[in-house]
């Protein structure tokens, strides 16, 4: 996979609302004269904390970009907290991101939890391609749901919650084991991946872990693949279902 162009740039808030339990969408305005893969990121600049923070692009236009973030410490605390017109450097284009042009036959969108943020991004361009597509995502609990009718807009759409309370009761991996599908593109939680691999399909994973740099430098976000030690921030976060070696 090769290394798309990274650019900083300032961008200002322009809606920061809060979507469900912990989860947040932040609009931002600024000139996106890049074309954001699905499953690239943006590494936040964030006043009070040292290192940038990655989150990854769910939707964008010419003039603005969404991203959807769940709150889990001091950085998105920060952002959640953040007023329209605050101001945030952004490193952009970073990661290699989804190859939905390697997809053949029926194609599922695997999300778990804020997970499902990207595929949006993926779910639109695979519309766009006329792909033979659908979505099955799952959270936790019915109150952290987001985006449902935004995914259903674009494609069929199963969900899975641990409580039921909205879709089916269960993992998404309930779901898959009863689909039939040829290829699938995932991201969520660590032991949702290392369950939708084990199912055999071939696909291709989004991979998370803490970042440093965010573009290559520091080798804090290695992983080990088939082909030997990765990193996450450059070489991924997306990787062929074959290439990743789970623990
Ligand atoms: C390529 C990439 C894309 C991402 N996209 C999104 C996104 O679209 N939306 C979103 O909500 N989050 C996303 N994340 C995770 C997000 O970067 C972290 O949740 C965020 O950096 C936490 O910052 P914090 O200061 O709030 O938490 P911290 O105070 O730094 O940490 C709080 C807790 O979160 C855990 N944590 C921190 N960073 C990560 C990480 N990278 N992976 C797993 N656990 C982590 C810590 O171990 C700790 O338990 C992405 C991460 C990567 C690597
Ligand atoms: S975060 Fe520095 S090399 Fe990946």
């Amino acid at each position: 996979m090769c290394l798309k162009m990274k650019k900083m740039a300032d961008f200002k808030v322009i809606c920061n609302r809060q979507l469900a339990h912990d989860t947040f969408l932040m609009t931002l305005s600024g000139k996106v004269d890049f074309h954001p893969i699905p499953g690239q990121f943006v590494n936040i600049k964030i006043n009070g904390c040292y290192l940038r923070r990655p989150i990854s692009i769910c939707d964008f236009n010419d003039h603005s970009i969404n991203l959807i973030y769940k709150v889990v410490g001091q950085g998105t605390k920060i952002l959640s907290e953040a007023n329209p017109g605050t101001k945030f450097n952004l490193l952009c284009g970073l990661g290699n991101g989804f190859q939905p042009h390697l997809a053949s036959g029926r194609i599922v969108l695997v999300g778990g939890g804020v997970g499902a943020a990207p595929l949006y991004n993926l779910a639109r361009e695979l519309k766009a391609r006329n792909a033979n597509f659908c979505a099955v995502l799952g959270w936790r609990s019915a109150d952290q749901v987001f985006y449902a009718e935004e995914f259903a807009d674009l494609c069929k759409t199963y969900i899975a919650t641990d409580d039921g309370k909205i879709g089916e009761r269960g993992y998404v991996t309930d779901i898959l084991k009863n689909s039939s599908y040829d290829y699938y593109f995932a991201c969520g939680p660590y032991q949702m991946l290392k369950g939708v691999h084990s199912l055999g399909k071939a696909g291709q994973i989004s991979l998370e872990e803490r970042m440093g740099c965010g573009f290559g430098a520091c080798m804090g976000c290695s992983c080990r693949t088939a082909q030997g030690s990765k990193r996450i921030c450059v070489d991924g976060p997306v990787f062929f279902d074959d290439e990743v070696i789970f623990k």
